[in-house]
């Protein structure tokens, strides 16, 4: 069992199920709804804790109704919050969701007015007692101050940082990662057509550094630190159920198979195949 942070966001998403995803402008009734505590940190530190390892969030919660559920998720799988930045006003960031029943889609409209977590609440931290750290990349500058910090404090420590889409500045946290986990989103946004392109054209920016990237249904690539290329095909399921988190998936189960000293084709194989398995369940309970 290892210590894990992880530094991002907590949301409520509101999930309507829906037979088909609709045309602009219809009106559709939902199939079902779902209020449930989402984010890409978070979702990663429930899969984490499920897979046997002792998590803490580091992210912002506001005093208000909305934070009640994801609180009370937070507790159900001991992920310790006290490293917040809990502010008295404002609002809980939130995804409504159209999960569509037919594919098992899931499209997010997302709404944040909320400041990010910030360096002076990161300092405070005591980071003697972690294993692993990992970053949603965001808020490139105070995440890059963080990085910092962290590296005078425990240079030993093991950072991964999520790219999952282009933000301004976000390639200067490159260098400061020991694992870098990209998404589509930012491949496509950077001009690559597939996965093993991206993590070639990044491993000029950032050498000696693991490289991963996700590629939905087509599995996952990696490029290891010492030029090694690697694939795992995606393991679908029997049903296609839910994709809501799948990406948040892999990368905890990328961290639990390092973690666990396994090579990078039997991580990438995990992680797609515990990624797949929640793919044929509905949200992230139960998914180890
Ligand atoms: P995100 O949730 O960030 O959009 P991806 O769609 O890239 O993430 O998926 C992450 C991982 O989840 C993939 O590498 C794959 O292993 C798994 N996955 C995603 N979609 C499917 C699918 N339709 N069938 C099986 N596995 C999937
Ligand atoms: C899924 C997710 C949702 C959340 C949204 C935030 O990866 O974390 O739970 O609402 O993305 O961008």
């Amino acid at each position: 069992m290892a210590r894990i942070l992880a530094v991002g966001i907590a949301t409520l998403d509101i999930i309507n199920q829906v037979d088909v995803y609709p045309p602009e402008d219809s009106e559709v009734r939902a199939l079902a709804q779902r209020r449930v505590r989402g984010g890409n940190a978070t979702n990663s530190l429930v899969v984490l804790s499920q897979l046997g390892h002792d998590c803490a969030w580091a992210g912002v919660l506001v005093d208000e109704p909305d934070a009640a559920p994801i609180l009370a998720e937070l507790d159900r799988y001991r992920i310790d919050y006290s490293h917040c930045r809990r502010l008295a006003r404002g609002k809980m960031p939130t995804s409504y969701i159209l999960h569509s029943r037919a594919t098992g889609s899931r499209s997010i409209v997302h709404y944040r007015d909320l400041p990010e977590y910030d360096l002076e609440h990161f300092r405070r931290i005591d980071l003697e007692t972690f294993d692993w750290v990992h970053f949603e990349g965001r808020n490139p500058e105070e995440t890059e101050g963080m990085l910092r910090h962290l590296r005078t404090q425990r240079p030993d420590l093991a950072v991964s940082i999520e790219i999952e889409k282009p933000r301004p500045g976000i390639e200067r946290l490159f260098p400061h990662a020991d694992l870098l986990l990209f998404a589509r989103d930012y491949a496509w946004a950077q001009g690559y057509a597939d996965a093993a392109a991206l993590l070639r054209g990044v491993a000029a920016q950032a050498p000696e550094r693991d490289l991963v990237c996700a590629w939905g249904e087509a599995g996952a690539w990696a490029l290891d630190r010492d030029g090694g290329e690697h694939h795992s095909p995606a393991f679908v399921p029997p049903r296609l159920v839910d994709t809501l988190g799948a990406g948040d998936t892999f990368n905890a189960a990328v961290i639990d198979a390092r973690l666990h000293g396994e090579d990078w084709s039997a991580s990438l194989t995990r992680a797609c195949r515990v990624a797949g398995a929640k793919c044929g369940r509905e949200g992230l309970h139960g998914v180890n």
